[in-house]
C-alpha cells in the first residue's frame, strides 16, 4: 500500500523556548524566512504525501491560516507587482496535497496525538514526522528514502540515529537484531522511551520520523502513560514490534534538533549558509565576530 498520509504533531505548548510561545506555536518560528512547519511539510510532500494531518490545539491558528490562501495579502502583491514573493506565498502547498487539522483537547503526550489520527488515517500505513527535527538530506528528502524502505520491508520503519550516550534520555531508544536486514533497514528488538544513559540498550534514537502500520492505533488505545506522565508512541510500538516486525532506519542527511535553541540557532545558520543571497554576508559577519 503507498503511504499517502502523514500526521503532524504540532499540539504541544513549546515551553522550552518561551516567552516566545505564549501567543504563537513554536512550529511557526523561522529558519531563515519559512516556519520549521514548511521544512517538514515539504519533505513529506516530497516524499509523495497527499494528506496532512495536524493535530493541533487551540493557541495553533497560525498554522492553519498558514497553509490557507491570504486573498488580501495577494491582491496586495498583485497590485504592488511583486510577483517573486506572491509565488512564495502562493504556492505553500500544490494543488493535489490537502491539509486537514484536528484537535488534540489535552496535552497527554505524542502517543495521544497520534491516536487522534486514527478516524481520518483509516486502516493503511502513515507518516509521522515531528517538527522539532529538521533534517536535511540535500535534494532529497529523509522521508522519501523511509518510503522506499518501506516498499521493501512492508513494516513499520522508524527513522534512527545515533546520538552521544550522555543524551538517551532525550529520545526513545532502539536495540536491534543485526542477523535481519532488509536493505538499510534492520529490525528492531525493543524500544524504550527516554532511558538514562546506563540504562539505554543502545545509542541508537528515534530521530523524529515514523512510518507506521495502522495496528498502531488499537495499541495507542491500550497502553498505560508511560514517561512523565503521557501516552507515549514509544510504548505503542513497543507492544507493535511483538506482534509485527518493525524496522529501523539509519537515515542519511544531518538532522537539527530544533526542539533546543541551540539546535534551532545551527539550523538558522546551516539554512542561511545554503542562500546564495546570505551566504557571503552572513560569512563576512561570523569571521567578523569570531576574530
Ligand atoms: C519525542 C519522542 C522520542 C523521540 C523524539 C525525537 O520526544 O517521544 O521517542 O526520540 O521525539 O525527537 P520529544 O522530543 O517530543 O520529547
Amino acid at each position: 500500500m503507498k503511504i499517502t498520509s502523514a500526521v503532524f504533531p504540532v499540539a504541544g505548548l513549546g515551553t522550552r523556548f518561551l516567552p516566545v510561545t505564549k501567543a504563537g506555536p513554536k512550529e511557526m518560528l523561522a529558519i531563515v524566512d519559512k516556519p520549521l512547519i514548511q521544512y517538514v511539510v515539504e519533505e513529506a510532500v516530497q516524499a509523495g504525501i497527499k494528506q496532512l494531518i495536524f493535530v493541533t490545539s487551540s493557541n495553533k491558528r497560525s498554522i492553519e491560516n498558514y497553509f490557507d490562501s491570504n486573498f488580501e495579502l495577494e491582491a496586495h502583491l498583485v497590485e504592488k507587482n511583486k510577483l517573486e514573493v506572491l509565488e512564495t506565498v502562493r504556492n505553500i502547498l500544490p494543488k493535489d496535497v490537502q491539509a486537514i487539522y484536528i484537535r488534540q483537547p489535552q496535552p497527554l503526550g505524542l502517543g495521544d496525538a497520534v491516536w487522534r489520527a486514527k478516524g481520518i488515517v483509516g486502516n493503511q500505513p502513515f507518516a509521522v514526522l515531528l517538527a522539532d527535527d529538521i533534517v536535511d538530506s540535500g535534494s532529497d528528502s529523509c522521508l522519501a528514502s523511509m518510503v522506499e524502505a518501506y516498499e521493501q520491508t512492508q513494516s513499520s520503519i522508524l527513522g534512527v540515529e545515533n546520538v552521544p550516550r550522555e543524551e538517551t534520555s532525550k529520545y526513545g531508544i532502539v536495540s536491534l537484531d543485526n542477523d535481519s536486514k532488509v536493505g538499510d533497514a534492520t529490525r528492531i528488538t525493543g524500544i524504550v522511551e527516554k532511558p538514562k544513559p546506563e540504562d539505554a540498550p543502545s545509542t541508537l534514537g528515534a530521530a523524529g520520523r515514523y512510518i507506521l502500520t495502522p495496528r498502531i492505533f488499537e495499541l495507542l488505545e491500550r497502553i498505560p502513560k508511560g514517561v512523565a506522565g503521557e501516552i507515549q508512541l514509544t510504548d505503542a510500538i513497543a507492544e507493535l514490534l511483538k506482534i509485527e516486525a518493525v524496522y529501523a532506519y539509519p537515515f542519511k542527511g544531518r538532522r537539527y534538533d530544533c526542539g533546543t535553541k541551540i539546535g534551532f540557532l545551527e539550523a538558522t545558520i546551516a539554512y542561511a549558509l545554503k542562500r546564495e543571497d546570505l551566504k557571503e554576508p552572513l560569512m563576512a559577519y561570523m569571521r567578523k565576530i569570531i576574530s
